[in-house]
């Protein structure tokens, strides 16, 4: 391969423009001459979308395996797997042809209601984050590329071509940016993928601050940025900005504008020549590795069923799980024969095969008799008849199996939930059921987060499966019949009701403006800060074993913001059955200059154990795990102090706390602005040498009292223009001013 800036220097313009926009709606520009040769990307994120012809946006795909879907893949906390996964999705991208995968997404779940929500991972951004690293270095290790979207604050799909998220620089920072600093600065995925909306009045595709000074200058990103398909509005606008290749293609006159604008002037030819640059270290990466090698359909079927088998949550269980001598079931609703297993829209696999779930049932239940009925219709019509024959064929039985699929009418890509309900007619069939059967269980298949408080009180159990992949089917009767014991945990919290959650009063916003007025608090940082009851807390999932933590410690009690500090404890098993625990480790900052969440995820590993066993678990918390973002600074920064160490089986079931004191090594500047209050200058050495002689003059005075409440309640900046004030000597003119204004 020749040298690329050579390279670029032997291209013409017309070629050069060329390379930055798609000759197709799914590869980017050859250049033969010099052999530069094309770029093939599919649609992820948890499989290979490969259509048939690269000209079309086409619905015919080819096949590849369906794994199980982000918020699945979240609820494993397993990055091993989210690794392993990636390294499957890999080789079946190289069978096919394919060079970079548009995935994975790591919008955070704002509100449970956006419709991708399946496609995302979290609302916690370090949850999301690691579990993005995670999957890319799977990928890319394979010499396939990835596509970190949508970048950023894609958090709704309404309006979302152009909807303008309003979100203040702390909050972008620590939770909108956060989960792609970690995955870019970790994994250095080959692309990132602007978001169709705007930012704070700037579009995602024409944003200077998030691509080129955030993700670019401070991030060191090192790939190219891909606009989201017809993201782009003004292509030279969006090239100075840092947008490198715009998709899709084609779009001659496009490249005839990035032409014109270099021969006028209005674009620096080096601009265009950075983003040429950008693509070409990809292509060439991407042509090196071979493609074409066959993938192992089974071995990746049987991948995605271990997957999804781990981010499956028990969510409640009274006992009846793990099945056990039973010789009659009733298997009750569509989606045990029509499978619920992925989301609609861009995402949408060709499956190598589907497991249905009440065939894989039948294979691990033995002699036991099994009676289906449909039990809920695909659409939103209410079937009596359909309850009636459920809950004769419940009462008749030892055992109901309740599968219940969110419709994807509910929720897909494009659209957004308009409230958290299963259809009236699966809640009136779980609660007929409920009511002649009580040893009923729910399996329920759906993207994001949904209500249950009409009739989780008469089931026995719950069984979160999410959008579990092809191998869905076959993973869930794994879990029902306790061939696998779950280990799921909830990446988002499950809330009571819609309007407890903290996006709902302005969501989905209006007149094309949302604004996030939640702040940093979404999720369980909202609910714990509230003290604020919920469902099902973030980090929640049951095992039919049970675990104990004992024996903490940690690296130092007292530590430098940039040594970090390692916090251990010991996980037992302490029930009759092999089972895998998570270790959940929040950070508590008990005094802080600003507001902060009242715990955060800074730590997690999930560790397997036999019956009786123990393990010591250590994570380490580095200077991040304990900093915040401040806009005054415009920088992450640690603040001197106490903090407790949280551990725990999910953020609501906390077994330990230490307390750790935090020693900061950052020299900052007292920040005074027209905000600023006299208390902020007295943190400042010299303002508090030059108050204090102001103090002591003052205290001089026979009406000091009546002086000093005036001086404190004055915005310092009107202190600081008071003539006089910024040098050591205090004119009594001061004085006299001061007594006039409290006299007034
Ligand atoms: C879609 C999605 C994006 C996808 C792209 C290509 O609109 O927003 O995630 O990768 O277009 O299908």
């Amino acid at each position: 391969m020749k040298n690329i800036e050579i390279l670029i220097s032997e291209m013409t313009l017309e070629e050069k423009a060329a390379l930055c926009t798609g000759a197709t709606a799914w590869t980017t520009t050859p250049i033969t001459r010099l052999e530069i040769p094309r770029i093939q990307v599919a649609d992820g994120p948890h499989g290979i979308r490969k259509v048939v012809k690269s000209e079309s946006l086409g619905l015919e795909t080819l096949e590849a395996t369906c794994f199980p879907t982000a918020s699945c893949l979240a609820s494993s906390w397993n990055l091993d797997l989210l690794y392993e996964m990636g390294q499957a999705l890999a080789e079946e991208a190289i069978a096919l042809d394919v060079d970079i995968v548009l995935g994975p997404g790591v919008n955070m779940k704002r509100i449970p209601t956006c419709g991708r929500n399946f496609e995302y991972y979290s609302e916690d951004p370090f949850l999301a984050g690691e579990m993005a690293a995670s999957f890319i270095n799977g990928v890319q290790k394979m010499g396939v590329g990835t596509s970190l979207k949508h970048f950023a604050a894609n958090n709704q799909e309404t309006l979302r071509m152009t909807i303008d998220a309003m979100v203040d620089e702390r909050s972008l920072h620590e939770i909108y940016l956060s989960a792609f600093e970690i995955a870019v600065k970790k994994a250095q995925p080959w692309t990132v993928m602007c978001a169709y909306n705007r930012l704070n009045d700037v579009y995602g595709s024409e944003n200077l601050y998030l691509m080129t000074e955030i993700l670019k200058n401070q991030w060191g990103f090192e790939g190219f940025v891909v606009s989201d398909w017809s993201a782009v509005h003004n292509r030279v606008k969006s090239l100075q900005a840092g947008l490198d290749l715009e998709m899709p293609g084609p779009r001659e006159r496009r490249v005839q504008e990035v032409i014109d604008a270099v021969r006028s002037g209005q674009l620096d030819e080096p601009v265009l020549d950075e983003a040429v640059h950008r693509i070409l270290r990809i292509a060439f990466k991407s042509a090196s590795t071979i493609k074409g090698k066959k993938f192992d359909n089974a071995a990746h079927h049987a991948l995605a069923r271990k997957i999804a088998g781990e981010g499956i949550v028990l969510l409640k269980n009274n006992g009846i799980l793990p099945l056990k001598n039973v010789t009659n079931i009733a298997v009750i609703g569509r989606s045990a024969r029509e499978a619920h297993f992925q989301g609609g829209g861009s995402s949408h696999i060709n499956p190598t095969k589907v497991d249905v779930p009440l065939e894989e049932l039948e294979k691990l239940a033995g002699n036991a008799l099994i009676t289906y009925c449909e039990g809920y219709p695909a659409d939103d019509c209410t079937q009596s008849d359909m309850i009636t024959r459920a809950v004769e064929a419940a009462q008749a039985a030892e055992v109901a199996l309740l599968y219940i699929a969110l419709p994807t009418y509910k929720e897909a890509e494009g659209y957004d939930r308009t409230d958290l309900d299963l259809t009236d007619q699966q809640v009136r069939l779980i609660q007929s059921v409920t009511i002649a059967q009580p040893n009923t269980v729910v399996i329920l298949n759906n993207g994001s987060a949904v209500t249950m408080n009409s009739w989780i009180e008469g089931v026995a159990a719950v069984l979160e499966g999410w959008m579990m992949g092809q191998a869905g089917g076959g993973a869930i009767a794994d879990v029902l019949f306790g061939h696998v014991n779950p280990s799921g945990k909830l990446a988002e919290t499950f809330p009571l009701q819609l309007s407890d959650t903290p996006a709902f009063i302005n969501f989905p916003g209006e007149q094309g403006i949302v604004r996030y007025g939640e702040g940093m608090f979404i999720g369980y940082r909202y609910y714990d800060t509230r003290h604020q009851s919920v469902l099902f807390p973030f980090g929640h999932g049951k095992s039919y074993t049970t675990f104990s933590f004992s024996n903490p410690s940690v690296s130092q009690r007292t530590f430098r913001d940039i040594d970090g500090v390692t916090i251990s404890v010991d996980v037992t098993n302490t029930g009759n059955m092999l089972g895998k625990e998570v270790v959940q480790v929040y950070v508590h900052d008990q005094i802080s200059s600003l507001m902060r969440p009242s715990k955060e995820l800074k730590g997690f590993a999930k560790v397997e154990l036999q019956p009786g066993e123990t393990k010591t678990v250590s994570i380490h918390l580095d200077f991040r795990a304990f900093a915040f973002y401040h806009p005054g600074y415009r920088q992450w920064i640690t603040e001197s102090g106490d903090f407790d160490l949280l551990v725990g089986s999910s953020s609501a079931e906390i077994h330990i706390v230490e307390k750790v004191t935090l020693n900061s090594t950052l020299e900052l500047p007292c920040i005074l602005d027209s905000r600023s209050s006299i208390n902020d200058w007295i943190q400042d050495p010299h303002g508090k040498v030059v108050f204090e002689s102001i103090y002591k003059k003052i205290i001089e005075s026979p009406r000091s009292n009546e002086i000093l409440t005036y001086l404190m309640d004055l915005p310092l900046i009107e202190v600081l223009d008071l003539p006089g004030v910024s040098d050591d000597t205090y004119p009594q003119s001061i004085l006299e001013k001061l007594l006039k204004q409290v006299r007034d």
